[in-house]
């Protein structure tokens, strides 16, 4: 009895100690996106975080006026609701009706087009954020410890750099870590951490590890060559062109601040 009072106590100087909350900033995301991070959300908000989420006007699945425990900050862009709809249904018809009659490259390759057109939306979108002078001021005055993000909307790495707070994505996602790995620095040595959609597991044998590390390298060169250029195009419009080798260094992360 005595040792079951002890550890209530020690339990309730734990969570006393563990509600002193942060302020997390999170990234936009839609659909079952969105439904997965809501439980999340909710958590943080339960262990005294306080959430802000952000909200593009042509959003289809976030609703800034629904009653919620966390905040919302809307922001305008210069794509219509009709213009992310039509997004989200081309990959649906694609997935559901145009699929089971191709063959593995003619899905390849008409993946690599939704991506794209995927990542036009996505970069207007993205305007509404960092072009946009007003919301920027805000989130630096905001004084966020983290970004929060769903990584299916790009920009979420360059919106962390500018504010110089930490990134931590909910969900693992590129072909290969590919995002994960170049932009978030996720550490991922091909012969032991299976390609994310390899279909791999932890457990490989030589084979499966060969095929593991042929896997990262041709993801690493395609999307290279069919997604990244546009991207490094915008990032470097604000950060300056830097070396890849420098951006595959691990930022030195400073922990005086605190
Ligand atoms: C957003 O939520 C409000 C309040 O619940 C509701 O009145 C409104 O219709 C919703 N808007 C959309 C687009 O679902
Ligand atoms: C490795 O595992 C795969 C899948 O289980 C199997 O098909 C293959 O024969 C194995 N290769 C070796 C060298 O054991």
């Amino acid at each position: 009895m005595e040792l079951r009072l002890s550890v209530c106590i020690l339990l309730l100087l734990c969570t006393a100690k563990s509600s002193n909350g942060g302020k997390i900033l999170v990234w936009y995301t839609e659909a079952s996106h969105w439904i997965n991070m809501k439980p999340v959300l909710e958590t943080l908000v339960d262990r005294g975080h306080q959430v802000t989420v952000l909200v593009p006007s042509a959003s289809l699945f976030m609703n800034s006026s629904e009653p919620s425990r966390f905040q919302y900050e809307s922001f305008d862009v210069s794509v219509s609701v009709k213009d992310t709809q039509k997004c989200f249904e081309d990959i649906i018809h694609f997935s559901m009706y145009e699929m089971d009659f191709m063959n593995i490259f003619q899905i390849y390759i008409r993946f690599l087009d939704l991506m794209k057109n995927n990542m036009k939306v996505s970069l207007k979108l993205l305007d509404g954020v960092v072009k946009s002078e007003t919301l920027m001021k805000k989130l630096k005055d905001g004084n966020y410890d983290l970004l929060f993000a769903d990584p299916i909307y790009v920009g979420s790495d360059l919106t962390a750099d500018i504010l110089g707070i930490p990134l931590v994505f909910s969900l693992r996602f590129s072909l290969a870590h590919n995002i994960e790995r170049l932009c978030g620095q996720l550490p991922a040595p091909p012969s032991f951490v299976p390609g994310a959609m390899s279909k791999l597991t932890d457990k490989m044998n030589f084979s499966e590890r060969l095929w593991n590390v042929l896997f990262y390298t041709l993801q690493d060169v395609v999307l290279e060559q069919f997604m990244w250029k546009e991207f490094d195009k915008y990032y470097s419009e604000f950060r300056g062109k830097q070396p890849i080798s420098n951006l595959r260094k691990p930022r030195q992360m400073d922990y005086t601040k605190q």
